[in-house]
């Protein structure tokens, strides 16, 4: 297995408060990744370093091969479904999907085929020409999931893509995870879901406070903490204590 995602030193402070504090990563290609932490842990800080939006103040990363200074070649290669999204509510889902296929140089027959898949891969073509104001949570979080594809990522980046969905609703995206991780997209997953993330991933790291606190298999958790046979839930409480 090669490594697709590398950070050594990374490094991030807002106004002399340390978010991400000289963490190293490293995603395998192909691997289902969980990174973890309380609030305020600094993860939405790390995926938007890792993803090229914010500058680390040290510390260097690499998506794919490429230096974090290449954003051109990364943007190719990852799709991201960011924190707390924002939606252009009097689009409808086929506009919302046309408008960025158009920045991804996206055009004419190829173009329509991927809106098209894509509506089908997460359930919306029904409701393509509905305003995505009209939506409920998880159609949109669907739709989310859909734009972060229209470039056809190896990697895709998810800061909490259940948040606030319905049982069916976390079951949908889980479902459309797991197949995307076997057609072979590496998957970094954000989650306060420790069940989704214990179902889900290969691997699990947990950020406490900008540092990483654990790395590693749920077995090997287990292991260095000393904890036989504990849920993911008893792991995290264990290691993210008060610092
Ligand atoms: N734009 C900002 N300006 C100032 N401080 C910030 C900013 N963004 C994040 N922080 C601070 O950095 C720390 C890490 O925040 P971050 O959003 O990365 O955490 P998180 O792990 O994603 O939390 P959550 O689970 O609540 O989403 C927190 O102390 C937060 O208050
Ligand atoms: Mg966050």
């Amino acid at each position: 297995m090669t490594e697709i995602i590398t950070a050594k030193n990374l490094t991030k402070s807002y106004g002399g408060r340390m978010a991400v504090d000289h963490i190293d990563l490293s995603v395998e290609t192909g691997e289902f990744y969980g990174f973890l932490g309380p609030n305020g842990a600094g993860k939405t800080t790390t995926i938007r370093m890792l993803t090229g939006i914010l500058q680390p103040d040290e510390g260097v990363v690499s998506v794919g091969g490429h230096a974090s200074g290449d954003k051109q070649k990364i943007a190719e290669l990852i799709g991201v479904v960011p924190e707390g999204r924002g939606f252009y509510d009097w689009m409808t889902a086929y506009e919302y999907l046309d408008f960025f296929a158009e920045l991804y140089g996206l055009a004419g027959a190829e173009k329509e085929k991927r809106i098209a898949d894509l509506l089908e891969k997460v359930g919306l073509t029904k409701r393509k020409n509905s305003r995505v104001g009209t939506y409920s949570r998880g159609m949109k979080q669907r739709l989310a999931l859909a734009r972060a594809l229209i470039n056809s990522p190896r990697i895709l980046f998810l800061d909490e893509p259940t948040l606030g969905l319905d049982p069916q609703g976390q079951e949908d995206i889980q479902r459309l995870l797991k197949d995307l991780n076997k057609e072979g997209i590496t998957i970094f997953l954000s989650s306060h879901l420790l069940n989704e993330v214990s179902n889900l991933c290969s691997r699990i790291v947990i950020l406490h406070g900008g540092r990483i606190v654990a790395n590693g298999t749920l077995a090997e958790l287990r292991l260095k903490t000393h904890l036989q046979d504990a849920t993911l839930t008893d792991i995290f409480l264990h290691l993210t204590r008060s610092l």
